[in-house]
């Protein structure tokens, strides 16, 4: 017996033993070996067929994998400012499942406003963390289209209207992000600046402004961010797709900028198969095709990646290089994320996210304007704060386009502000104006109930009565998520603020001189009523914790400290574009006339005063700026250069400053905006502190895109490094010399 139990044994040990050898890892799913030989060795394993099947969607937000090979699907989701919820497989409406409620984080706006690259990198790590938790492989999102106008309809969805600013907070995101196995994918490259007719216009800019004002942030997030996906945009450069395009995606993306990974179509962004075949397109989605209605069941198997481009291989039309190549960096993506087994597991709306939004949402917001140190609110001394306005309770995380969110809680201005003023202070509401009543968004819904049939002028008398007999008055307006507001899909009417707030505000000015003016919006809004305020604060979207951020900042828990990633223009007509009549252009064309001179560079150039200018933010504390130094007087091309200054905190509390440093080029052969900002600290200082900035510059800060040369070029000749609290604030300089 004991000699047959044995055998068994020995012949089961023998059989495993052989079942090892059997199974030898295959090279692809081997994570000892290089990145290289693994895609060498999956895509000498696949069909043309599997091939081909990996190359575009196959529902709404997923592309297949390879089955047969254990090589899983990936999945994106928008990005960016929160995991967008899932769809159905084929239709744009929300799925209803109850376990995708996100954290919903501030917009980039509002991140840019920090001026804080720790802020970035928390808030990539944070958002990629929930992607990851929800097992999406690629964002979609970062977003950093240059703020060209201000009435561009996705100016919330980016960082501002400065290349060197979008471009330092755009790579820290990228890298918290992608530290959790989840891909970026940067939009939308490129030149995607409005969204009137956003899928046919066909921008003209010339090469300057495109390499020194377009493109800086793409290349920061290729070359310092590492992003392993870019997405292509809408509209059309030198009268090409841009998810087709010769120039932007081969030329200069791969060419020029070496990109090794994924290039992803706009949803519907590609338009043929041979130009998505052999003009830089990796992986195609949200097409609807000749036909079919968009979101027909099985209309992937027509995409232009699909069936038409295999029948091509087949009858020998085409050969498969293209598509080898495009494979490849797919696989890589996917052993980066979807195959790489050291990736943590996320988390999702955790008190982690909760901290990290509240504090980008703390750090971003600007103090415009505060006359008479009304703020901070005293709730020491307030009795009754009269708080006005639809945006006090309005859901904000609801709408907008893509960006929409199913958010677990979204804390209201209202309710953030009472929470906070507690018993002692009594908090009344009128809605003093009606906007926009709706709040849903594919099927996600605030259910909130905001109709109201009152007349302007009954709601206006309303809100004055309760402001007369408060001790502060609070207005929350600004714009919202819906159609021509900031909004996907739509641009701005005009830069006024809309529903009769302008009348509404000058009205609660005369009745309380204690008056807060709250912007909350993605964008700059005229403000006629400027002398008439005391107060005014931009308060941006700023996802779940908006209400307890911005209390938290009106009352003084938190100092103030962020600063404008754009102009604030007096007018619509002191924006570069606008003024030369080259928005949104026109017979599918638009023309950047304006050139470099965006932004700042525009109002300076023109002598042109903003209402807020780039780079403002106040504080509820001072600084002063002492000289700035500069360790050498001379430098060469190779050298760096290093400017110091010390900023003491005047005032009587803690307080954070955002030292800015412009160059300006004083003689040049081509023409340069009056200064350029070149470098940025945010540093924090208890009342009476004092800490010494140093910020280094090198060749690349004195450089312009030479078009004739097509090369950056740094011209000897004497230079400014400017210092200052804002672009219209300088505080100090120094000069010197590139020999
Ligand atoms: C937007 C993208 C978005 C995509 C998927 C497009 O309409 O332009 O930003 O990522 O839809 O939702």
């Amino acid at each position: 017996m004991m000699k047959i139990i044995r055998t068994i044994a020995t012949v089961l040990l023998l059989g495993s033993f052989s079942l090892k050898a059997q199974v030898k890892t295959p090279v692809y799913l081997d994570d000892t070996k290089s990145i290289h030989e693994r895609v060498d060795d999956a895509l000498s394993r696949m069909t043309v067929e599997e091939k081909v099947r990996m190359i575009h969607a196959q529902s709404k937000f997923s592309s297949a994998g390879v089955p047969r090979l254990g090589i899983p699907e990936l999945w994106t989701s928008d990005g960016p400012h929160g995991v967008r919820p899932e769809l159905l497989w084929d239709e744009w409406s929300q799925a209803g499942w109850s376990n995708d409620s996100c954290f919903a984080f501030p917009a980039l706006t509002c991140l840019s406003a920090s001026w804080n690259k720790d802020m970035a990198l928390l808030y990539g790590k944070s958002i990629g963390e929930e992607a990851r938790y929800r097992n999406k492989n690629v964002l979609l999102g970062p977003g950093v289209n240059i703020y060209r106008t201000p009435l561009n309809g996705r100016n919330f969805e980016y960082m501002g209207e400065d290349p060197y600013l979008s471009s330092k907070m755009v790579v820290p995101y990228i890298r918290g992000v992608q530290s959790n196995g989840v891909a970026t994918c940067v939009k939308h490259y490129a030149l995607n600046n409005q969204e009137v007719d956003r899928d046919k216009v066909n921008v003209n800019v010339d090469d300057r402004a495109l390499y020194e004002i377009y493109l800086p942030a793409f290349k920061a997030a290729v070359q310092e961010g590492g992003t392993l996906a870019i997405m292509g945009s809408y509209n059309l450069y030198k009268n090409e797709h841009c998810c087709t395009n010769q120039y932007l995606l081969n030329d200069i993306l791969r060419k020029e900028w070496g990109f090794e990974g994924v290039v992803i179509s706009d949803w519907g962004g590609a338009h043929n198969t041979r130009e998505a075949i052999v003009k830089g397109l990796d992986l195609e989605f949200g097409t609807w095709t000749e036909g079919m209605t968009w979101g027909k069941t099985n209309s992937y198997d027509q995409y232009y990646l699909a069936k038409p481009y295999l029948d091509m291989i087949k009858s020998g039309e085409i050969g498969t290089t293209e598509l080898d190549a495009k494979v490849r960096r797919i696989l890589r993506l996917s052993f980066l994320t979807s195959m790489n087994k050291n990736k943590p597991y996320g988390s999702m709306a955790s008190d982690e996210h909760i901290q990290a939004g509240r504090k980008i949402a703390e750090d971003g917001i600007v103090l415009l304007q505060n006359t008479n140190n009304v703020l901070p609110v005293d709730l020491g001394k307030a009795k009754r704060i009269a708080v006005i306005g639809e945006n006090a309770v309005k859901m904000m995380t609801v709408g907008g386009g893509s960006s929409s969110l199913k958010a677990k809680y979204e804390v209201s201005p209202l309710d953030g502000l009472k929470k906070r003023a507690g018993a002692q202070t009594e908090i009344v509401y009128a809605r003093g104006y009606v906007g926009d009543i709706g709040g849903s968004a594919d099927g996600v819904s605030t259910g909130q109930d905001l109709k109201d049939t009152r007349s302007a002028e009954e709601l206006i008398a309303e809100a004055c009565t309760l402001a007369k007999n408060a001790d502060y008055v609070i207005f929350f307006g600004g714009l919202n998520k819906s159609e021509h507001q900031d909004s996907e899909g739509s641009d701005r009417l005009g830069l006024g603020l809309p529903y009769n707030q302008d009348k509404l505000i000058s009205e609660l000015a005369k009745v309380n001189k204690n008056l807060v003016v709250v912007n909350i919006s993605g964008n700059a809004v005229a403000m006629p009523w400027v002398n008439e305020v005391p107060a005014i604060v931009q308060g941006w979207y700023l996802g779940s914790e908006a209400g307890n951020a911005l209390a938290a900042v009106l009352v003084g828990d938190v100092n103030p400290s962020g600063k404008l990633p754009f102009t604030f223009p007096v007018k619509l007509d002191d924006n570069g574009g606008i003024a030369l009549g080259e928005y949104p252009g026109s017979n599918g064309q638009v023309t950047y006339k304006e050139g470099i001179f965006v932004g700042y560079r525009w109002a300076e150039k023109q002598k042109i005063k903003p209402l807020f200018s780039f780079g403002h933010g106040l504080s509820y504390t001072t600084f002063s700026y002492g000289e700035v130094s500069a360790d050498k007087k001379e430098m060469t091309e190779a050298d760096k250069i290093t400017f110091s200054v010390s900023i003491k905190n005047t005032g009587t509390r803690e307080g954070s400053e955002v030292v800015q440093l412009y160059v300006s080029d004083l003689k040049s052969t081509l023409p340069r905006p009056v200064k350029e900002l070149k470098g940025f600290e945010k540093i924090s200082l208890k009342a009476g502190e004092e800490k010494t900035v140093s910020i280094t510059l090198d060749k690349a800060a004195l450089s312009y895109f030479d078009p004739d040369k097509h090369a950056w070029v740094a011209e000897p000749g004497d230079f400014e490094a400017l210092v200052g609290s804002s672009s219209s604030d300088i505080r100090g300089k120094a000069g010197f010399t590139l020999k």
